[in-house]
């Protein structure tokens, strides 16, 4: 049975979702992908290389993860996270709070962003587009608030091409997720919605095409784990 809101509803439901999820989220996350996803988030960061006094944007940044790590390169520059889901980033303050510079969650909307153009030197985002409404939309206010020659990183959920491991990754996103995060965050309906979700979203090369679409360019991107997530990495021209 399908949890999908109809995408009017979606942005209501996806914010309600996450804000319920808040507190159970970062254990979750860590259990789901094997302690993987931070390796991944560290290579997401890699590819955008804020400058040290640069401007680091984080969208859909939820408890901020990416922040310290983003923080870590923009030492002397400004580190921000956005996202409309308020106790996601309540869940995420003790991240930001014991960083020497400035470091700092905004609540706004991925598809609206509360910045003006050209101001971000580096943007991220992890395990978000699938949660847009419009998600050409959503690079293109990435694209507005970056600088020209400023890069975005996105991480997303894929699926792996060899068959045995498309299968395995089938059953365990499919079948194991929901009932591990049914059991652990008290929300089964949250993780269902998130296979499902998954199960939707544009295959990597399809995601590439969409950024083109955007404005972005030189779009290339590289699979990790086994194939289970993409990173996609373009530049501002
Ligand atoms: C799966 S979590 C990912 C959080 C974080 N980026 C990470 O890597 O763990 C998705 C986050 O995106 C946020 N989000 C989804 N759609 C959004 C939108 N239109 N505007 C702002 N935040 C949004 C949700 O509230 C949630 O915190």
């Amino acid at each position: 049975m399908t949890v999908l809101p109809p995408p009017e509803q979606k942005a209501v439901y996806v914010e309600e979702m996450f804000s319920r999820i808040a507190p159970s989220y970062d254990r979750l996350n860590r259990t789901m992908t094997f302690g993987l996803d931070q390796g991944w988030r560290r290579h997401v960061v890699e590819q955008v290389a804020p400058p040290v006094q640069g401007r680091a944007l984080d969208v859909g940044t939820g408890t901020g993860d990416f922040l310290p790590l983003l923080a870590a390169w923009a030492r002397e520059g400004l580190t921000v996270g956005v996202d409309f889901a308020l106790p996601m980033m309540q869940n995420g303050v003790a991240k930001i709070e014991h960083l020497p510079h400035h470091a700092a969650f905004v609540n706004g909307d991925a598809l609206c962003l509360p910045f003006p153009d050209n101001c971000f030197d580096a943007i991220t985002t992890g395990f978000v587009m699938r949660n847009v409404t419009h998600i050409r939309a959503a690079f293109r206010e990435m694209w507005r608030v970056a600088r020209p020659g400023g890069a975005v990183a996105c991480l997303e959920v894929a699926q792996p091409r060899n068959p045995l491991l498309r299968l395995g990754h089938w059953l365990y996103f499919q079948q194991v997720v929901p009932a591990l995060g049914g059991l652990l965050s008290g929300d089964s309906r949250a993780y269902r919605y998130l296979p499902q979700s998954a199960r939707r979203f544009p295959p990597p090369p399809a995601l590439a095409e969409l950024m083109r679409q955007a404005g972005w360019s030189e779009v290339r991107y590289r699979l990790v784990g086994f194939g289970a997530a993409a990173i996609h990495v373009a530049v501002k021209q």
